[in-house]
């Protein structure tokens, strides 16, 4: 098969290669189309937690998105990591020379095994700025609490604090449920005309490294590929659920999920 669109990811570079960068590029090829990167920083992780994070430049940062995307034009854009308020300025000024519509922000705040990815200056201008130029967000629990204010315990708050972060500019927005305490996952999904509670199975495993990821760029290339955000949501909850219960198990800690459970090899391969 040849690539069904382009996606540029912005995001950093996870050393385990099961969440950030790696686990995009993972996720958009698995899903059949074409990667581009723009690095933000490099950290230094395995299964068990992050070691240690080494910033890219803001400017060198701005410089890989434009010289990429000036020659292959993205359909596409999906932000991960972005660590300080220069990569977010930055960040900014280059959605800006783009000027391309399908752009969702995926806002890491902090790693699985508990390290803080991101400073109080970044939270602050994501909030004020960021967020208003996006066409999606999909925060995780913590990551609503941080930008809402609002204390999440159950569904109800998730709801209420997709409706709060609506009033801060946002157009559509996912609230991942994988950090709820309940039997289910649900994920709440809301812009101004429309409102839905995906509801899955929740799978016992530790490995579900990189999930948050994983899903922000599955729909980066369903809505890359013309299904509308809501399915686009849909369908990239449908690929991270197998994917968890398909995880192959690697490492010591909180291990990666499947990438491949989309893909069948071609007979010429075996
Ligand atoms: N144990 C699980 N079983 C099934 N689905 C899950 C499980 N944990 C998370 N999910 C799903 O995975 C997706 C990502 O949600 P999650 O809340 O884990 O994001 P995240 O915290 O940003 O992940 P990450 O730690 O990779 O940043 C959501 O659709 C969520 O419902
Ligand atoms: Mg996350």
């Amino acid at each position: 098969m040849k690539p069904k669109s382009k996606i540029l990811i912005i995001a950093g570079s996870d050393s385990s290669g099961g969440a950030g960068l790696q686990a995009d590029i993972k996720t958009v090829t698995s899903l059949g189309s074409y990667a581009l990167t723009a690095i933000t920083a490099v950290t230094i992780q395995n299964t068990t937690g992050v070691k240690s994070v080494i910033p890219i430049s803001p400017v060198d940062l701005k410089n890989q998105i434009i010289y990429s995307a000036k020659d292959i034009r993205p359909d596409a854009i999906k932000i991960g990591m972005l660590h300080s308020k220069n990569v977010i300025k930055k960040v900014l000024e280059s959605l800006k020379i783009l000027n391309i519509k399908k752009v969702i922000l995926d806002p890491v705040m902090i790693a699985k095994g508990g390290a803080k990815l991101i400073d109080e200056d970044a939270i602050r201008i994501l909030k004020k700025e960021l967020i208003k130029k996006v066409y999606l967000i999909t925060p995780n629990i913590p990551e609503a609490e941080v930008l809402t204010g609002i204390k999440i315990n159950n569904k109800e708050d998730m709801i209420l604090a997709a409706y709060e972060l609506l009033n801060c500019g946002a157009k559509n927005v996912l609230i991942k449920g994988g950090h709820l305490k309940s039997k289910k996952v649900i994920d709440i999904f809301l812009n101004k005309t429309d409102f839905k509670i995906f509801v899955s199975p929740r799978h016992k495993t530790r490995n579900t490294h990189g999930t948050g990821c994983t899903l922000s760029s599955a729909i980066t290339t369903f809505f890359s590929c013309g299904k509308n955000i809501k399915k686009a949501c849909d369908l990239g909850i449908k690929y991270v659920n197998s994917a968890i219960l398909t995880n192959p198990n690697y490492g010591k800690g909180n291990g990666p999920i499947n990438h491949l459970n989309s893909m069948k090899l071609n007979k010429i391969f075996k």
